[in-house]
């Protein structure tokens, strides 16, 4: 695990109110991050899934310490609504993704879905509980990004340009949310062994290690967050020589 600390944020899981978008998978990186939050002393985690069947093995792990909400986050205009009824949450991670596999010049359809899921899903949620945060204290955000934020994947271009895309509005969050004293956390995994990465052929770190790693930035008050070794290794290399990074990861698509 790789993580840098530069906050002086005082955010501590132990007692905290979250909501996890998206964490209805039994492998899922959300579903790890849940776990980790309840066994680190959150109070309460909101989960927000598409199907609500999904959740009954959340209920039978956490019983009441988990209240599961339908939500899709693509519907931008129902996250006010959302934030109206969760007012004691001081904690949200965006963790709700989509990887189609769409290239550059590929499907335009699914390139949009993948940006409403990725950016705008987020930042609809992030408008509406940026308010919530700030009357409990300030709070957290996390962020979950991509090493695929910093570089192009041939195998997935256009998710990796919402991810950089993530990226950037993470950046630009941290800077305007400052002011009310919210940590942002943005989280940079490599490849994690959940449905989405079923396909990529490289080692894989669990989930469940994944949502440790994020409850042990949040508590250190980091703002970036590497969780994986694979992850950390390619962030590395691509600092070190980023036209090398690009032109071997061109050699492999
Ligand atoms: N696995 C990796 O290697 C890896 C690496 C870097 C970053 N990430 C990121 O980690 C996050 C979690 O992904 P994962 O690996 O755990 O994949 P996953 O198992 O495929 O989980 C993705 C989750 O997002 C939900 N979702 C998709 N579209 C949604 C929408 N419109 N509204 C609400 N929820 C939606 C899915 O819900 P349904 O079950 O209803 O489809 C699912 O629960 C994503 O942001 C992903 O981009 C993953």
């Amino acid at each position: 695990m790789s993580h840098a600390a530069s906050s002086s944020s005082k955010f501590q899981v132990q007692g905290a109110v979250a909501l996890v978008t998206g964490a209805g998978r039994a492998k899922g990186i959300g579903r790890g991050t849940v776990d980790a939050l309840i066994a680190a002393g959150a109070r309460k985690v909101y989960v927000t899934v598409r199907d609500v069947k999904t959740a009954q093995p959340l209920y039978a792990a956490h019983g009441a310490k988990v209240v599961v909400l339908e939500h899709d986050v693509t519907q931008t205009g129902r996250a006010a609504e959302l934030a109206g009824k969760l007012a004691d949450v001081n904690l949200v991670v965006h963790n709700a993704g989509l990887f189609t596999g769409a290239s550059a010049l590929g499907d335009d359809a699914e390139q949009r879905r993948e940006f409403e899921v990725n950016v705008f899903g987020p930042l609809a949620l992030t408008r509406a509980f940026a308010p919530v945060l700030a009357r409990n204290g300030g709070g957290a955000l996390t962020l979950i990004n991509s090493v695929a934020s910093h570089f192009s994947f041939p195998l997935g271009a256009s998710y990796s340009a919402s991810k950089a895309a993530l990226h950037s509005f993470t950046q630009a969050l941290r800077r305007e949310l400052a002011g009310q004293g919210t940590l942002v956390l943005g989280v940079y995994p490599g490849p994690i062994d959940t449905d989405m990465a079923e396909k990529i052929p490289m080692e894989k770190a669990s989930p469940a290690d994944v949502g440790r790693s994020i409850v042990a930035a949040l508590n250190a008050g980091d703002e970036d967050l590497y969780p994986d070794a694979t992850g950390a290794q390619m962030y590395a290399a691509h600092r070190q020589d980023p036209k090398a990074m690009e032109k071997q990861l061109a050699s492999m698509g």
